[in-house]
C-alpha cells in the first residue's frame, strides 16, 4: 500500500527533473555521503558504493559484507524500490544494518532520487 503510494508520488517528479531539483537532491545526499561512495569503481567505505545501483539486485556489490536481511530481500533497487527503503530502512527492510533514520519528506525524497538517477550512471 505504502509503496504503491509513493511511486505514484514519486514517479512523475522525477521523470520531470530540473537543475534546481537536481541542486536540491545533491545536497540531501549529503546526508548518505557520509557512508556511501557514488563514483564508479569507488571502494565501499561504512555502507555499499552506489554507482548503477538502480536495475541492480540488492546486496549484490562484491566488496562489501551486506546483512542477510538485504541480501535476501529479493529487492531491485528503481525509484518505487529506493523511495520506499529510502524512506524507513529499518521497517521496509526489517535487519538492515544501515543505521539511518529515513527520509519522510516526500519532495526531498523525490529530489534525492533524480539526483541519484543521474549520479549514479
Ligand atoms: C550511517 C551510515 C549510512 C547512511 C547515513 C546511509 N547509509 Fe545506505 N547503507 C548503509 C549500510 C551499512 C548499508 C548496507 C545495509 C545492510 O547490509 O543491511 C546501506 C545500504 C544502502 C543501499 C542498498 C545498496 C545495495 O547495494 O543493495 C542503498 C540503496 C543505500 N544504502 C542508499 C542510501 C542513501 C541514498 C542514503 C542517504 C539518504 C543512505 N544510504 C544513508 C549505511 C548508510
Amino acid at each position: 500500500m505504502l509503496a504503491a503510494g509513493l511511486a505514484i508520488a514519486v514517479l512523475p517528479s522525477v521523470g520531470m527533473a530540473q537543475a534546481a531539483d537536481l541542486d536540491a537532491g545533491r545536497a540531501a545526499f549529503a546526508k548518505c555521503r557520509i557512508c556511501h561512495t557514488i563514483a564508479a569503481g569507488a571502494p565501499s567505505t561504512v555502507g555499499p558504493n552506489l554507482h548503477g545501483v538502480f536495475g541492480r539486485k540488492a546486496g549484490s556489490v562484491p566488496d562489501f559484507d551486506y546483512s542477510p536481511a538485504i541480501k535476501g530481500s529479493g529487492v531491485v533497487w528503481n525509484d518505487a524500490t529506493l523511495a520506499k527503503f529510502l524512506r524507513d530502512p529499518k521497517t521496509d527492510i526489517p535487519g538492515t544494518r544501515m543505521a539511518f533514520p529515513g527520509i519522510a519528506d516526500g519532495t526531498t525524497l523525490s529530489e534525492l532520487i533524480a539526483y541519484l538517477r543521474q549520479a549514479t550512471k
